[in-house]
């Protein structure tokens, strides 16, 4: 039984692991998620309207350091606990944050293997859509284990609708954005391919249900761009 058969949350970790891919790997957000970098601003905003200045943040699928280095960019005070189960993605993670990995712990794993906390934020960006259903509950519930109540997390990723019309108006849009934005269209095709095929693709709404199910309130869309989604929510009940 190969590697990935027996633990599904490896079946994407090939081309995280892959030296070549992972030094394009900026190149993908770039092409694929509209405004990643406001994304990552807003990402900023959101926590700090809640958390203090020395705030310790839980960064959930950390490779490659893009999210990190724009969030200790923006807040000199905050410190970082960074989570990946690939070491090749954690590898450009050092080298994108440079001096910033002086605040930074980073752990090769996944978020069981981060220490208890308590955090005071939580981000996962462009990861929870590699998790099925299961894994994707287990996850956030482990994540809001470790937050301190009301705590902000926020997570962005891409999703797709159930409905077979509305699905591939979606998937089309997704390419057609790839595309538009420099994506070689081969590849591009692969990835949307890839993406409808995939068990761990959900719809937005499915998302919503997991975070108030798994201990999370006050849960607010704050980007949309075509099928991508972000969300804030906060642990436990909010005063
Ligand atoms: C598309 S990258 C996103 C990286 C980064 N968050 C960003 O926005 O640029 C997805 C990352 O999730 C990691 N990953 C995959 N499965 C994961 C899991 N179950 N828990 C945590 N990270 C995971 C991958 O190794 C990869 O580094």
């Amino acid at each position: 039984m190969s590697e990935a058969a027996e633990d599904p949350r490896k079946r994407f970790l090939d081309i995280f692991e892959d030296p070549a891919a992972v030094a394009r790997y900026a190149d993908g957000p770039r092409q694929f998620v509209p405004g990643v970098e406001a994304l990552h601003k807003m990402a900023a905003i959101l926590i700090a309207e809640r958390a203090p200045a020395d705030a310790k943040v839980l960064v959930l699928g950390a490779g490659g350091g893009m999210e990190l280095k724009a969030l200790a960019d923006a807040h000199p005070g905050w410190s970082f606990v960074g989570v990946d189960p690939a070491a090749e993605m954690l590898r450009l993670t050092e080298r994108t944050l440079g001096d910033d990995m002086a605040r930074t712990e980073l752990v090769r794993g996944y978020v069981e293997q981060a220490h208890a906390g308590p955090f005071d934020a939580a981000v996962c960006l462009l990861t929870l859509h590699f998790l099925d259903e299961a894994e994707r509950r287990a996850t956030v519930s482990e994540i809001r284990r470790r937050l301190r109540p009301e705590a902000p997390f926020v997570t962005a990723h891409n999703t797709l609708p159930l409905r077979t019309e509305a699905r591939s108006r979606a998937l089309h849009r997704y390419a057609q954005y790839g595309v538009a934005s420099g994506a070689d269209p081969d590849k591009t095709e692969h990835y949307r391919t890839g993406i409808d095929q995939s068990p761990s693709m959900l719809p937005a709404e499915l998302d919503e249900d997991i975070f108030r199910s798994e201990g999370f309130s006050g849960v607010e869309l704050f980007y949309a761009g075509f099928s991508w989604r972000g969300w804030v929510c906060y642990a436990g009940p909010i005063s």
